[in-house]
């Protein structure tokens, strides 16, 4: 991963959306009246009709930002998924022959109920709210973003973890046919493989996110479904999963594997730790490049700092 951003989708800092004007954005579409048509469409439509009725999801008050909202556009078109490409600005036009629908999620190991969950039922079963988060990536820039998901304590209580059960693992899907940088980039230990401890699963912060500004998440944002860990800098946020297996053993990750010393297995965000090659004191926040000094787990010590000594890197 680089440290160089690309400055050329840089927008104003006037233009950067402020959180009321999204919250009047949301309630415009609202007032369109799209959700609830399902009865007058044709059955082609039936489903788009229904993941209307989804998003927006009721946002949850309880997380709140310290700054603006980034901009729609920059979030989803400044992207890391290697599997496309390594150029942020290119992976929403790499993504279009990958193929989100159908979607299955199989959920096993040291579990009572393992279980392959068809995606539109997973996002049916768990009731869907919208979150605003900070997002820190390694590569020492932020984002503010509003999430939609359930919390992944849901889908552990479900499924009913055995005793043993220390670990989760999450993969993303492996298609070279339809991911190109998959077969550009050989050399990393494909697929994408995350993981974290079971306690770390369960703090109330930890999602599966299958939405982003009030919609389904673009397939560049990790569609249809991701994690979303707010303390744990972007890298563990694995996307497009197909794959959480519960283990007693802690699981190997993609980046830990292919560089231990500069991406930890935890990978928490700490501006005391830096990088072999960068300082992580500091923040650039995306796109204006505004810097303010990095918050220990992200800003969200209060909700995390119990499930640690200080010393997991
Ligand atoms: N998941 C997969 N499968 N492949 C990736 O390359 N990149 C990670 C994470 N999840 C990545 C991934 C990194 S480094 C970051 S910063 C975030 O996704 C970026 O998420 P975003 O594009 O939604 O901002």
């Amino acid at each position: 991963m680089l440290i160089k951003v690309p400055r050329g989708w840089e927008v104003p800092e006037r233009e950067a959306i402020r959180e009321d004007q999204y919250h009047t954005r949301r309630n415009v579409l609202r007032s369109m009246g799209f959700v609830g048509m399902g009865g007058m469409l044709p059955r082609a439509l039936l489903g788009a009709a229904e993941e209307g009725a989804l998003y927006p999801a009721k946002r949850n008050a309880k997380y709140t930002l310290d700054r603006p909202l980034t901009m729609e556009q920059v979030a989803t078109g400044y992207n890391n998924f290697y599997e496309f490409t390594l150029d942020k600005q290119q992976v929403r036009f790499r993504v279009d022959r990958f193929k989100i629908n159908p979607w299955a999620v199989k959920v096993h190991g040291r579990i009572n109920n393992p279980k392959t969950y068809d995606i539109d039922d997973l996002v049916r079963k768990f009731p869907l709210e919208e979150r605003l988060y900070r997002f820190r990536c390694v590569e020492a820039w932020s984002m503010a973003v509003p999430w939609t998901g359930f919390p992944m304590s849901t889908l552990i209580r479900e499924s009913d973890p055995k005793p043993d059960a220390n670990y989760i693992r999450m993969v993303t899907a492996y298609r070279p046919r339809e991911m190109p940088g998959i077969v550009s980039q050989p050399h990393y230990d494909w697929p994408y493989e995350e993981a974290m401890t079971l306690d770390e699963a369960m703090n109330e912060l930890a999602l599966f996110g299958t939405g982003i500004y009030g919609k389904p998440l673009p397939k560049q944002n990790g569609a249809p479904i991701r994690a979303i860990i707010p303390w744990k800098y972007g890298l563990k946020n694995i996307k497009s999963i197909v794959e959480i297996e519960f283990t007693k053993k802690r699981p190997p990750t993609l980046w830990n594997k292919a560089a231990p010393t500069e991406y930890g297995w935890y990978s928490n965000v700490n501006p005391k730790k830096p990088h072999p090659r960068w300082s992580q004191a500091h923040e650039r926040i995306v796109p204006t490049g505004e810097v303010r000094p990095t918050l220990m787990y992200n800003g969200y010590e209060s909700f995390v700092a119990e499930l640690y000594t200080g010393n997991e890197y």
